[in-house]
């Protein structure tokens, strides 16, 4: 496990096609499409991280995280993938593990929430547990005291990016105490950061309407990133 170490993608542009072809085995879309939306990955969401075999210099892994807009401090985790042939080594937990560790240092995310269609039991060994969909691109008013601020010293701003409203302190110390102290951090780290990506798309219609009332077809769960003994 030690040879593997994830990596946001806008810092590796070396790994994008390598990235985009694993992600196409699982989920198809044409090559021109799935690099443009990696290529919006930036330190402020959405971000692609890939999980790097440093003995091999091989992708083996990845996964893509973008901010609730509804839920200060939370972030949705989407595209977690292992390559085929690394399945069922652990590498998937390793990923998971990484990713959370992550989200703590340079985000001080709180909470990490996914949806899923299948693998409940693989994220439940994480520590995930099943929850109420979420609105992911808006949809419930955030109450007026979470507007301007929040407990964690975060700016909420509406016009700073169509994808996130919430943009974490600069001055936010990547140095700080978390549940895992032994994290490399300066990987995280560049001197300058590279520009912001465009938008993302805006969400699609609900695939089935019964009664009037969208059903969901895939389990959403969540995850508390501090305050727990991490899995
Ligand atoms: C889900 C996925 C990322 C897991 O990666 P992985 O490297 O195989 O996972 P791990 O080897 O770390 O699995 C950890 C444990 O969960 C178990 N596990 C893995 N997938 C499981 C599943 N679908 N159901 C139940 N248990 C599962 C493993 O057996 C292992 O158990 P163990 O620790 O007792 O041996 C990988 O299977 C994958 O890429 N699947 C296709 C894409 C996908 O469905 N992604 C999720 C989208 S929500």
């Amino acid at each position: 496990m030690e040879d593997l170490v994830l990596l946001p993608i806008h810092y590796h542009e070396e790994y994008m096609n390598e990235t985009a072809r694993l992600i196409n085995r699982e989920w198809q879309k044409s090559m021109a499409a799935r690099l443009l939306s990696l290529s919006t990955s930036c330190d402020e969401f959405p971000t692609s991280l890939v999980l790097v075999n440093q003995r091999t210099n091989l992708v083996v892994g990845h996964a893509k995280v973008s901010a609730v807009k509804t839920i200060p401090d939370a972030v949705y985790i989407e595209t977690v993938v292992i390559d085929r042939m690394y399945r069922g080594k652990g590498w998937g937990s390793e990923l998971m593990k990484q990713l959370h560790d992550y989200l703590v240092i340079k985000h001080n995310a709180q909470t990490a929430y996914l949806s899923t269609k299948g693998q409940e039991k693989f994220y439940m060994r994480l520590g995930y547990e099943k929850c109420e969909p979420i609105p992911l691109y808006g949809g419930f008013p955030l109450p007026a005291n979470q507007i301007n601020s929040n407990q964690n010293g975060n700016n909420i701003n509406e016009n700073a990016n169509n994808n996130h409203i919430i943009n974490n302190n600069q001055n936010t110390n990547l140095n700080q105490s978390t549940t895992n102290n032994n994290i490399n951090h300066s990987k995280y780290i560049k001197s300058s950061s590279p520009p912001k990506g465009p938008a993302p798309p805006p969400m699609p219609p609900p695939r089935k309407i019964h009664n009037g009332l969208k059903i969901h077809t895939k389990t959403f769960m969540k995850k508390q990133l501090q305050g727990e003994q991490d899995f």
